[in-house]
Parts: C-alpha cells; sequence; structure tokens
C-alpha cells in the first residue's frame, strides 16, 4: 500500500515537471499590443497602473500606449473611426458602455464577442447583470467595463465657500440666487471648459430639469426632444450658463477643476473623474480639501457611464489583446485602477477599503440612487447623436435660442433613429 502510494507519488511529480514547462512556455505572450485610449497625461496614471499590472505577468510584449488627448474622447474617437474604418485597428480601444459601443462599433460589425471570457473568467457573475446588458446584445457581450464614473457631481472647495459666504446648493433656484453674490466679489460661480463639458452640464441640468423618468422617455423614443419640457430645460440651462467664465471654449476639463482650486470659480460639475484629478495628481483629501453633492435637484439620482475596452476584429496582437482584457476585468486590476481614477470598481466583489472617502460615498450612492445613463458619455445615445448633439450645442451657446435648439435636437434624434 505504502509503496504503491509512493510510486504514484513519483509518477505524479515526473508527470507535474514535465507538463508545467509545456504549459508556462505555451502561455508565454510575445510581440506588442497596442492600447488606444485618451487617457493621457494627468488622466494616465490609472491606465499605468493596469500597465504595470500586465507588464508584470507579460514581460516579454512590449505595451504600446497609444494616447490622443481630449476629455470624454472627443479628439480620440476621430481618430479612432479614421483607423478603424481604414483597416487599422488597434489591439484594445477604450469605449464607452452603453450605445457608443452598441449603436456605432457592435452595429458597424467590428468587435468581437467576448462571451467566451465572460464564461471562462467568471465574468457573468462578477459584473452587475444590468451593466452585462449595456454591453451585450442577443449576439454577444463586446467589450469589458473598468469602471463606473458619475456625471452629476458639483466639486467645491469647503474652507473657500466658508469665506465667500456661501453653501453648496441643492437646487438651480439656490444656485441661481447665490451666483450674483459670488460674482460681486469677482468669483466666476461656476467654471466650465471646452464644448463637450457643455453637454457634461447640460445632461446635469436637464437631469435636473425633466426628472428621472423624462430623462429616461428621452432615450426610449417616448418623450420629443422638442416637447415643453425640454425647451424648459434648455431655458434653465442658458440661465445656469450667464454665470460661467468666457474663456470656457479654451479650456480643459483640468483647467475649469483648476478654477476651483485655486479659488477663481465657486463650482465646478464634471464626473468624478475630477476626484481621481485632485487626489492621485493634485493630492487633494477629499472630504477636507475637496467637497462635492450631486448636481443641483438630482439628489437620488446618479447618472452613471462606464469606461470599457473591446477586441476590434482583425486586431494585429489577438491573444495579447485578450490576456489584456483579462487584467482589466480581474478584481486585482479593477481595484487597483478604480482609486487611482476617481471611479469604483464595475466587479460586485470590489474591496471598499482600497477606495478613499469620495470613492465610498458613490459606491453607497450607486448602490440606492436611481441609476441613469449619461448622454456625454455614451451610454444614452450612439455616436451620429452624440457628434450631432456637439453641433447643437455650439448653436446654443452662440444663439441661446431654446426652441430652435430643441427643434434640431428632434431632428438629430430622428436622423439617428434614437428609441427606434
Ligand atoms: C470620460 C471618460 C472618463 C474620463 C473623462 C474625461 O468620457 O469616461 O474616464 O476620461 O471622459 O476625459
Amino acid at each position: 500500500m505504502k509503496q504503491s502510494l509512493i510510486k504514484f507519488c513519483l509518477v505524479f511529480a515526473a508527470v507535474m515537471l514535465l507538463a508545467v514547462p509545456q504549459v508556462s512556455q505555451a502561455k508565454e505572450l510575445k510581440g506588442d499590443l497596442e492600447i488606444f485610449s485618451w487617457w493621457a497625461g494627468d488622466e494616465g496614471p490609472a491606465l499605468q497602473a493596469l500597465i504595470g499590472i500586465y507588464k508584470g505577468q507579460n514581460p516579454k510584449v512590449k505595451v504600446i500606449d497609444a494616447t490622443v488627448t481630449g476629455g470624454s474622447g472627443v479628439n480620440a474617437k476621430a481618430v479612432l473611426k479614421t483607423r478603424m474604418l481604414g483597416g487599422e485597428p488597434p489591439d484594445s480601444f477604450q469605449v464607452h458602455a452603453g450605445q457608443e459601443l452598441i449603436g456605432t462599433w457592435v452595429k458597424a460589425d467590428r468587435m468581437e464577442d467576448l462571451t467566451f471570457l465572460f464564461k471562462e473568467q467568471g465574468w457573468m457573475d462578477a459584473f452587475p447583470k444590468g451593466l452585462v446588458k449595456l454591453i451585450g446584445t442577443d449576439k454577444g457581450i463586446w467589450s469589458v467595463p473598468v469602471n463606473i464614473h458619475r456625471s452629476n457631481v458639483m466639486w467645491y472647495i469647503p474652507a473657500n465657500l466658508k469665506k465667500w459666504g456661501v453653501e453648496a446648493p441643492k437646487s438651480w433656484d439656490d444656485f441661481l440666487k447665490i451666483a450674483p453674490k459670488l460674482q460681486k466679489q469677482g468669483i466666476v460661480p461656476l467654471a466650465l471648459a471646452q464644448n463637450w463639458t457643455a453637454n457634461h452640464l447640460w445632461e446635469s441640468v436637464a437631469l435636473a430639469s425633466l426628472g428621472a423618468d423624462n430623462w429616461e422617455a428621452l432615450w426610449s423614443g417616448k418623450l420629443k426632444f422638442n416637447s415643453p419640457e425640454v425647451i424648459k430645460a434648455w431655458e434653465l440651462f442658458g440661465k445656469v450658463l450667464q454665470y460661467t467664465n468666457k474663456d470656457a471654449a479654451s479650456l480643459s476639463w483640468q483647467q475649469a477643476t483648476d478654477m476651483v482650486i485655486d479659488g477663481r470659480a465657486a463650482f465646478n460639475i464634471m464626473g468624478d473623474w475630477a476626484a481621481g484629478y485632485m487626489v492621485t495628481t493634485k493630492k487633494m483629501a477629499p472630504g477636507k480639501d475637496f467637497g462635492w453633492a450631486a448636481s443641483p435637484d438630482t439628489a437620488g439620482e446618479f447618472m452613471f457611464l462606464a469606461d470599457s475596452f473591446g477586441l476590434p476584429k482583425g486586431a494585429p496582437h489577438r491573444d495579447n489583446a485578450i490576456a489584456w482584457l483579462k487584467v482589466l476585468g480581474s478584481k486585482e486590476g479593477s481595484d487597483t485602477f478604480n482609486p487611482l481614477k476617481g471611479s469604483i470598481s464595475a466587479r460586485k466583489d470590489t474591496d471598499l477599503s482600497k477606495y478613499n472617502g469620495y470613492l465610498q460615498s458613490a459606491a453607497k450612492d450607486f448602490g440606492k440612487d436611481r441609476v441613469v445613463a449619461s448622454l456625454a458619455h455614451g451610454a444614452a445615445a450612439n455616436e451620429t447623436f452624440m457628434g450631432g448633439f456637439a453641433q447643437v450645442m455650439e448653436m446654443f451657446l452662440k444663439t441661446k435660442n431654446a426652441k430652435a435648439t430643441a427643434m434640431a435636437c428632434q431632428q438629430l434624434a430622428d436622423k439617428a433613429k434614437i428609441g427606434k
């Protein structure tokens, strides 16, 4: 009995010795991996941390971190389009979960189905069902989500508000009351940056004005963009814009955040990558050096978006890209990336002890709030609508004509087949 056990152990050990190197040799990846995103400069540290994990696992792969600067992907998305249509896809690219992915690249049949990876990695259960639905169709699952960002957040510096004798406004009515007081002290009430940040502000104002049900009705085609409710939202937006800085068009979103940090402006409405910027780049402490609140009239509502990465058909280094996607979807990857990025994990098993006070509060809100999709960051509408909406916004910024803008929006919605 004893002898046969020893014999068994020896045979087992020999088999293992032969088998293990073969397995690891077969798995060793080489060559390049080109990752395409807009997370350059100040937006880069979280991505760099993920690349660090990847390199640790795949030391022989040369990672090409191809970034095109420009918040919310304004420039990157144009470059990506040219490359995809020209038959030169990167190995993996950043894309927002929702219509930016499904209504654009999936519809054009340019993505690989990742269902196999979701099953193999246990991601069907690791990610919330609603999120998997957002990145999937009846034909497959099309990207790997790396985070959950919140769009409707108002940022401020508590000590400055105290100095100026104001509090963070809970409603737009409150804001419109305190804004002139701030202006009298030479302070810009609300810091704004280039065009896409106006879209970003608009979605918070529109959510406030319309309410969550009507916001969703817009995207399901049940509420027209030229309805009186939406015209009212544009009118409110026009009033709010009176209290923003005149040089907005020439500023990056970080520069608008800087205006708040430096005490030139009182508030800024921006996604919680602003928390990432203030904590990771500016080394500020949440709750002490900076404060936050749901954007006016949206407490209890969480306007959400998620960054994700997909695998385009014809990716030159497919295996390397799949290994990259595995890092993105892993618990380790997620809990390394998100605390630096200013987002919460898209996974259900996240370790919240790794997250700062702001992010813990965001995670709590995400668990209890009404969650609605962001327009400005690809969740609610396809790229046809988004591209056109940027022009509609230009028109409104110039004319401030709520009715004409609302009409133009409805024409655009028809063209983009919103709700169809
Ligand atoms: C969003 C993106 C965020 C952040 C932001 C500013 O669209 O989802 O991760 O990068 O743009 O560029």
